[in-house]
This record gives C-alpha cells, sequence and structure tokens, in this order.
C-alpha cells in the first residue's frame, strides 16, 4: 500500500472555543499505481484531509501510512525526507518562489535532495514539455498565467518521481481542453513511474480519470465509484 488511512479524525479549534470536527473516522487505502478523486463541496475538508495525509497538518486520532511509514512516528527529519522523495504535493493556491525562474522553480526540489544539476536539468525539461510549458522555461513565475503556474506547479511535484502525488484542485485556472491535457499527461507520467495519485477536484471531468472517486461530506469519506 502506498497509502493507509485509519480512523482518522481532524477537529479545528474554533474562534467562539468549540471545535469544528472536519474528519470523522476516516478509512482508505490506495495501492501502487492507483488513482483516486476526492470530491465534496467548498469546506468539506478535502484540503485538511490532504494536509493530514501528507504530514503538513496535525490530526486528533487515527493512523495515517505513506509507504509503510506511520506518519506520527516519524520526526520533523523525517517527515521532511518523506515528503521530498515520496510525496508530490500540488497546493490549491500555488507557491512558486519568484526569484527562480520556471525551470529553477521545478528543479529545486531535485537540488534540495542531492540530485545532480543536471539530471535536475533533464527531468524538469521533460516534465515542463509535458504540462505544455517548454517555451516557458526561461520565464519568471510573475510571468505566467494562473494556469501556467499550475502547471509549473504539477511539474515541480513529479520532479522527485514521487511514490504518491497529492493534488489540490490542481485544474481550477484551466479550461476544458487543457484540464483534459495536464490531467491525461500527468496520468501518463505516473503510470510510467508506477506512482498513485490523490486528487481533490470539483471538476467531474478531472474524477471520471480516477481508479477510484470518493465522496466527503459532514466529515464522512464514502466511496462513490
Ligand atoms: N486553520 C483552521 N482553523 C479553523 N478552521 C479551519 C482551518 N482550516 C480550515 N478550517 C475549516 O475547516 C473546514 C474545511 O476546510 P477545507 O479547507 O479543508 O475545505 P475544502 O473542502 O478544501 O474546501 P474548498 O473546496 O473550498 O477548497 C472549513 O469549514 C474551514 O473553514
Ligand atoms: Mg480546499
Amino acid at each position: 500500500m502506498v497509502l493507509e488511512v485509519k480512523q482518522l479524525n481532524k477537529s479545528y479549534l474554533q474562534g467562539d472555543g468549540t471545535s469544528l470536527e472536519v474528519l470523522r473516522n476516516i478509512d482508505m487505502e490506495l495501492g501502487q499505481n492507483q488513482t483516486a478523486a476526492i470530491m465534496g463541496e467548498s469546506g468539506s475538508g478535502k484540503t485538511t484531509f490532504l494536509n493530514c495525509i501528507t504530514g503538513l497538518d496535525k490530526f486528533n486520532s487515527g493512523k495515517v501510512k505513506v509507504c509503510q511509514k506511520e506518519i506520527s512516528n516519524l520526526n520533523d527529519d523525517g517527515l521532511s525526507r518523506l515528503r521530498n522523495s515520496n510525496i508530490g504535493f500540488v497546493f490549491q493556491f500555488h507557491y512558486l518562489l519568484k526569484d527562480f525562474n520556471v525551470r529553477e522553480n521545478v528543479m529545486l526540489p531535485c537540488l534540495i535532495a542531492g540530485v545532480s544539476y543536471k539530471e535536475a536539468a533533464r527531468r524538469s525539461e521533460y516534465l515542463l514539455k509535458e504540462v505544455k510549458l517548454k517555451d516557458r522555461m526561461n520565464y519568471s513565475p510573475s510571468q505566467l498565467s494562473g494556469g501556467e503556474q499550475q502547471r509549473v506547479a504539477i511539474a515541480r511535484a513529479m520532479v522527485m518521481v514521487p511514490d504518491l502525488l497529492v493534488m489540490d484542485e490542481p485544474t481550477g485556472n484551466l479550461d476544458e481542453q487543457l484540464t483534459d491535457d495536464v490531467i491525461t499527461g500527468i496520468i501518463d507520467i505516473c503510470k510510467e513511474n508506477g506512482t498513485s495519485i490523490v486528487i481533490a477536484t470539483h471538476n467531474k471531468r478531472v474524477a471520471d480519470h480516477m481508479n477510484k472517486v470518493y465522496h466527503l461530506s459532514r466529515g464522512h469519506l464514502e466511496r462513490e465509484r
């Protein structure tokens, strides 16, 4: 299993002192090369769920294992290593570094992990070609449209060839044609590398491309397909 979630509970303390239970007893499993969509209305907890399973946010109880490692048992170093080498993350609101150009932004995770500059450049160029941004490689992120920035973030998430690619509404700024092109492109790259995908999306077209579809509502995660 690439991802195993058991009885995950997560609540937030609200301003008035009461707690908001966002995730209740959630179970989910994902094997190698499997893909899953998490759907659910705005505020249902999709981002919270993705943050919990990638160790970006703490949860109240339950177990999360990524690549056989239970994330609550990892120290900061272990968690950073897992996040850099096993998990690729595309945020709902992408964070590209504006002092680096597009190609360098994609290369960074490799350089942090000690991959050679040449190899990092090779992988980045390949991925940028896949997301149809080959001609924007030397631009600054501030010169790109929202949808182009999202695609750079996707390329960056794939550059370390992760076991698990987690994407939070990555196609929100793309039109239908580009959404289909980019999603099928990502799925192809993931297939080649044995990468599993969890994607939070409002978009039925995106969910249709995944093997499994889940729905998050009132804290419960239900398998739809
Ligand atoms: N840090 C926080 N403190 C308190 N409440 C929070 C916090 N982060 C999120 N929430 C609340 O938790 C709930 C779930 O938020 P979350 O961002 O996970 O929803 P979402 O399904 O990703 O929504 P969207 O589709 O709009 O991105 C919301 O009601 C939100 O207000
Ligand atoms: Mg969200």
